[in-house]
């Protein structure tokens, strides 16, 4: 039996991050991983479709080119160079998580851990036992049990990033992060997609208008939505729904793509530790991650919370800090997410939508893209941000879509992580000219 402080399962980055913060702080740690390092976001999630993205970004730029005074440009679009790209980028950050990992408390084991009781794993055939166990999974794509002929392949996010050619047609069943970014990205790529979606508008995490806008967005660009819709079957031809006036609808298409969620992934000897989980809500844990068995701890999308690669990374820092008896101020309740589409969208806390539901009195404060300079000299004047905030100007939350995004919600985080009001934020200053002054027009309104 070999004694350890902490065995993590899944060196994702959940797991990887807990590891390197717990051996900085002189826990020995053995981490089991199956896979590449790094787990989805790295290998088949947010890292490679960034990198699809940027390409994307770029065509969009190119097919804009003469607003730009560059006539007559011409090029031949290589997906096999665009993977390659993409193949470098994860390698290069893969071997940066191996170099973290080697430090002298890790102990980085390429086998699968099961769970022999509460204390202790197996692996490769060895005893490992630790006073305290995170389990850090990750998930699984869902599918839908369609019928479906054995000659039609229905691919899910990671076989599209590493797709031989480009498909002509693309049906994308779900208009979800994965489904929207995968339909933005390739059709810019130059391919005919089409979404097929169950609920009214996509993205249900964001404000419904700003949803709704982002969608007419891609929809002008090319994209074709079926909203409100139900997938009945796949066949060799394509996908077969009953649209939302209930007329069964078959779109041809040569490549199909699942994104109806990803599902936490568990198994089946997690019962011998004795925790509660099920397959569909992930492992069941309180405010700090802990299980109901006391020293196993669970982070990132196994348990199901937010299934979002810097979620994970800061419960697993949490979680460390509890082990080693400190305290900290990471405010795992006010996490912003950001969908990577052209143009992309950000949120964090609530929404319009969401204070109406809870019946809250909330003030909504706009700004447009289009009334800031920089966005106007970027020609990026597509865009809306919404700051909400109490009666006494607590915000409350923030959602956007337009240019970097992304970077304007993270700022409204860290204000909202230190309890800033709206006039605080009217009184800082914003380099001028950038697009985080559409912020600070919102707060100045
Ligand atoms: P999702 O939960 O975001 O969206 C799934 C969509 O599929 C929903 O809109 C749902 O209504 C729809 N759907 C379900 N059943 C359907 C059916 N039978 N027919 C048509 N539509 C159906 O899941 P998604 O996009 O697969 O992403 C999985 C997870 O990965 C999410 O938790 C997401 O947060 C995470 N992720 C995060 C990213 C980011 O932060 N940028 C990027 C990609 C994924």
């Amino acid at each position: 039996m070999i004694q350890t402080d902490l065995i993590i399962i899944g060196a994702g980055p959940g797991g990887y991050r807990a590891a390197e913060y717990a051996a900085k702080n002189g826990l020995k740690v053995i981490v089991f991983e199956t896979s590449h390092v790094g787990g989805t976001c790295l290998n088949v999630g947010c890292i490679p479709t960034k990198s699809f993205a940027r390409d994307a970004e770029i065509i969009q730029t190119l097919n804009n080119a003469e607003t730009f005074g560059l006539n007559g440009l011409d090029y031949e679009f290589d997906i096999q160079k665009v993977i390659r790209r993409k193949d470098e980028v994860i390698a290069s950050l893969r071997a940066g998580i191996e170099t973290l990992l080697s430090h002298p408390n890790i102990t980085l084991i390429k086998a699968e851990a099961q769970f022999k009781d509460a204390h202790t794993v197996t692996a490769d055939g060895e005893e490992y036992s630790a006073s305290h166990i995170i389990v850090a999974t990750g998930s699984v794509p869902k599918t839908l049990r369609l019928e479906k002929p054995a000659e039609r392949r229905v691919l899910d996010s990671s076989d599209l990033l590493s797709i031989g050619e480009l498909p002509e047609r693309l049906c994308i069943i779900g208009a979800g992060v994965i489904g929207m970014e995968f339909a933005s990205i390739f059709n810019a790529f130059g391919t005919e997609v089409t979404v097929v979606e169950f609920l009214k508008e996509c993205l249900p995490v964001l404000d419904s208008d700003i949803a709704k806008r982002l969608r007419k967005s891609l929809e002008k660009q090319g994209v074709t939505f079926h909203m409100q819709s139900s997938v009945t079957a796949i066949t060799k031809a394509g996908v077969v729904f009953t649209d939302k006036k209930g007329n069964a609808v078959t779109i041809e298409a040569d490549e199909v793509l699942m994104a109806v969620g990803r599902a936490p992934r568990v198994f089946d000897h997690f019962s011998k530790a004795g925790f509660e989980y099920s397959e569909r809500t992930g492992i069941a844990v309180n405010e700090h991650l802990q299980t109901t068995v006391p020293h196993i701890y669970a982070i990132g999308d196994v348990n199901a919370r937010q299934m979002l690669a810097h979620a994970a990374e800061m419960q697993g820092i949490h979680v460390v800090n509890q082990i080693l008896g400190k305290t900290d101020e990471i405010r795992l309740d006010i996490m912003p997410a950001a969908i990577f589409t052209l143009p992309e969208a950000a949120c964090v806390g609530l929404s319009e939508d969401s204070c109406k539901e809870q019946g809250r009195e909330y003030v909504c404060k706009k700004s447009f893209w289009r009334a800031n300079g920089k966005a106007l000299a970027m020609n990026e004047s597509e865009g809306l941000l919404k700051l909400i905030s109490s009666p006494q100007g607590d915000i409350l939350g923030c959602h956007a879509y337009g240019a970097h995004a992304a970077d304007l919600i993270q700022e409204v985080s860290a204000l909202m992580c230190r309890n800033t009001t709206v006039e605080q934020l009217a009184h800082i200053i914003h380099i001028h000219p950038t697009l985080s002054e559409v912020l600070h027009s919102a707060a100045e309104s």
